[in-house]
């Protein structure tokens, strides 16, 4: 059995974890050989690889990032290049095919969030085998309960607000925690429910920033002249849009999100007066070791992967369905999971007094 993989879309705490289970079951299971393709599809394009053998999973459980690279740009059916002196975007997908066969792989796992998941059921059509794991510390992929990297990432999160209550409670300050997520807030709610936050602000609420500060006003008159703020990147206004940073050439996204900490923390300080710092944590979420959980998490998914493979059971996708695994196809990779409005997360967090600032 001659097993490729690959790593495509943003890194993720556990990517090695999952790399290192796809070895050990591929070599103490089937004897077999895997084979790492460099820096997502790019490695596939242009036959970059790197032989993973027995040895090669040492220390692999821990390590953040991905050994072999990832790319959230080089998607084979629109790869930029420059031919001639002339830079062109086109379909090389059939070089996919041939890396894919001059490598003879018996089988393809391609690990990544939406977009490159969708790019592998398109290479699947062309006739590749491919079993897909998917990743994302947002945690917003409706097929699977929860994805790896996401409680890291929440971890993450969850010490920075301890520590910056410490020191929000020493100065009376309102302390604004832009957090990562893209269009939804789990990482937020999350992160916010086990830091104790007193104000979550997620894209799926909308939040009246009078709201917000009616919130610190009423923790100030019982005598706590300090409030936490946890900020997902996609929050907006009620009569607003999301803030982004940047427009970028980034097939995925398009934009770069950012900033709407800083306009809140900006906005509670004019109205209120009450001295405010904003942090924001960026990539600091997706760095580092994974924790225990993921841990598990990603050796199950790598392993079960290499199970899949060996069934044949091809364009399909590895998902939690807790406490088992599963299989989805990999078409249900785009399907987008928001945190709903009667989510028991949402209620809990209400009954304890945490303010989405829309009431
Ligand atoms: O999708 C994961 C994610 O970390 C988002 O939460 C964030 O908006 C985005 O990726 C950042 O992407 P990049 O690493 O390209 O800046």
């Amino acid at each position: 059995m001659k097993v490729g993989i690959l790593t495509g879309g943003g890194d993720c705490p556990g990517l090695n974890a999952v790399i290192r289970g796809v070895i050990r079951c591929t070599n103490s299971e089937f004897h077999g050989e895997v084979v790492g393709f460099l820096n997502g599809y790019k490695g596939l394009i242009e036959n970059n690889i790197k032989k993973l053998d027995a040895n090669a999973d040492s220390g692999l459980l821990q390590r953040g990032g991905t050994i072999i690279g990832t790319s959230n740009r080089d998607n084979p059916y629109s790869y930029a290049e420059t031919i001639g002196g002339k830079r062109v975007i086109h379909d090389v997908s059939d070089r996919v095919v041939q890396t894919y066969n001059d490598n003879k792989l018996d089988c393809l796992i391609v690990v990544g969030g939406d977009g490159t998941l969708s790019t592998a059921t398109k290479l699947c059509n062309k006739g590749l085998n491919i079993v897909g794991v998917p990743k994302t510390i947002d945690n917003d992929l409706s097929a699977t309960d929860f994805t790896f990297g996401f409680f890291t990432a929440v971890n993450i999160v969850t010490e920075a607000i301890d520590r910056l209550k410490t020191t929000a409670e020493s100065h009376d300050r309102v302390m604004v925690v832009e957090v990562m997520g893209r269009d939804t807030g789990w990482i937020a709610l999350y992160s916010g429910l086990a830091g104790g936050a007193n104000i979550v602000l997620i894209p799926e609420i909308p939040y009246d920033i009078e709201k917000v500060c009616q919130k610190i006003y009423e923790r100030k008159s019982r005598g706590m002249n300090f409030s936490i703020i946890v900020v997902s990147e996609g929050a907006k206004p009620l009569d607003g849009d999301v803030t982004i940073k940047r427009m970028v050439d980034d097939p995925t996204t398009g934009s770069r999100y950012g900033g709407v900490g800083n306009i809140i923390g900006d906005k509670i300080e004019e109205i209120t007066s009450i001295d405010t710092r904003t942090v924001t944590l960026g990539h600091i979420q997706r760095g580092g070791k994974p924790t225990a959980f993921d841990r598990i998490l990603c050796t199950r998914l790598g392993v079960e992967a290499v199970q899949m493979a060996k069934r044949g059971e091809f364009g399909k996708m590895v998902c939690l369905k807790t406490p088992n695994l599963e299989s989805a196809p990999l078409e249900e990779a785009s399907k987008t999971r928001i945190v709903n409005l009667d989510n028991q997360m949402i209620l809990t967090a209400r009954s304890i007094g945490i303010s989405f600032g829309d009431q």
